[in-house]
């Protein structure tokens, strides 16, 4: 039996290999796609998660638009990493797949409600805005999701958008600590983990010897969103964040980390959206995540390249 799984994604080159990864994988049945305004503005993520749907042969993918800003903030978006169209890097043909008409939000809880409780898993890769706001709206389909595995957060890393915060909590730290404080399963692949799962050179070429219009596209994506974290950490390569989600529901020891509290940084200014994770355990605040810490790089790349090529 395949496991069912809700994507909600702000496309952007990661998500749309995360994306790729689980339409590769038989283990996977996706119920359907909900986009978020993030990287780039909605109308953007939402065609993005289209492009990357006609791209994997898959138009039959539900795919519905989410929410347009973050629950009391404005927006803050990363085109200086993902580019204009949150999929620079290769020219792709607008979709020709519609949009669903029902909002985002409304498809997380009515799927959460109809399916069996405890038989779906959500999966955010980017700001848990959707997220947050199904659970606001429908209280009653916390205790009916299977486990919520979300790209979020860091402990030793810190931050990539601020000094001491990582993207997808500090674009929207409010829906975060909602999501956090659920009581949901949760499990985190934070900055710690994808920081060693870098694009190098021989990880990207295997992508472009795969000779498919897949395999090419997800290696001039590489190409392209890896420039801004190369430049940043001098690293040989960019963190492949958002696919080590859908790594985790296929070979979930490829990952190990504990069992802590976290939590979100929502008042102050200066580290608003830090994950505040007890990693050491030095509080008496109740484990509520699963923080992964650790994450075996090679058999990573080796399973996204083995899949992708099935595409
Ligand atoms: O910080 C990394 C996260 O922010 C990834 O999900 C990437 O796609 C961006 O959304
Ligand atoms: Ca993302």
């Amino acid at each position: 039996m395949a496991r069912k799984i809700i994507i909600d994604t702000d496309p952007g080159q990661d998500d749309a290999v995360a994306i790729l990864l689980a339409l590769a994988s038989p283990e996977i049945e996706v119920l359907g796609i909900t986009a978020v305004a993030g990287n780039v503005p909605l109308p953007l993520t939402a065609k993005n998660a289209r492009i990357v749907c006609e791209l994997a042969g898959r138009i039959d993918v539900p795919i519905f638009a989410g929410c347009d800003a973050p629950m009391t903030r404005p927006l803050v978006t990363a085109e200086h990493v993902h580019g204009k169209t949150g999929l620079d890097g290769i020219e792709l043909p607008d979709p020709d797949m519609p949009l669903q008409d029902s909002h985002a939000v409304d498809f997380i809880v009515e799927t959460l409600r109809h399916e069996p409780s405890g038989s779906v898993t959500l999966c955010p890769i980017g700001p848990l805005t959707n997220i947050a706001a199904a659970f606001q709206r429908a209280p009653d389909v916390v205790e009916r999701v299977e486990e919520i595995v979300l790209m979020g957060g860091a402990y030793f890393e810190v931050g990539n958008i601020t000094p001491a915060a990582e993207f997808n909590i500090y674009v929207d730290p409010e829906a975060a600590e909602i999501v956090f404080k659920s009581g949901a399963a949760l499990t985190v692949k934070p900055l710690d983990v994808t920081h060693k799962a870098l694009t190098t050179r021989p990880r990207v070429e295997a992508f472009r010897a795969l000779g498919t219009p897949v395999g090419h596209a997800v290696a001039a994506w590489t190409d392209f969103f890896e420039r801004f974290d190369m430049e940043k950490y001098g690293s040989p390569g960019a963190p492949l964040h958002d696919p080590t989600v859908i790594a985790y529901l296929l070979i979930p020891d490829l990952f190990s980390g504990r069992h802590i509290n976290v939590e979100i940084e929502t008042g102050s200014d200066l580290t608003r959206g830090m994950t505040v994770a007890d990693w050491w355990r030095v509080t008496d605040r109740a484990p509520n995540a699963t923080f992964m810490g650790d994450i075996d790089a090679d058999g990573f790349f080796a399973l996204l390249t083995e899949r992708l090529a099935r595409l």
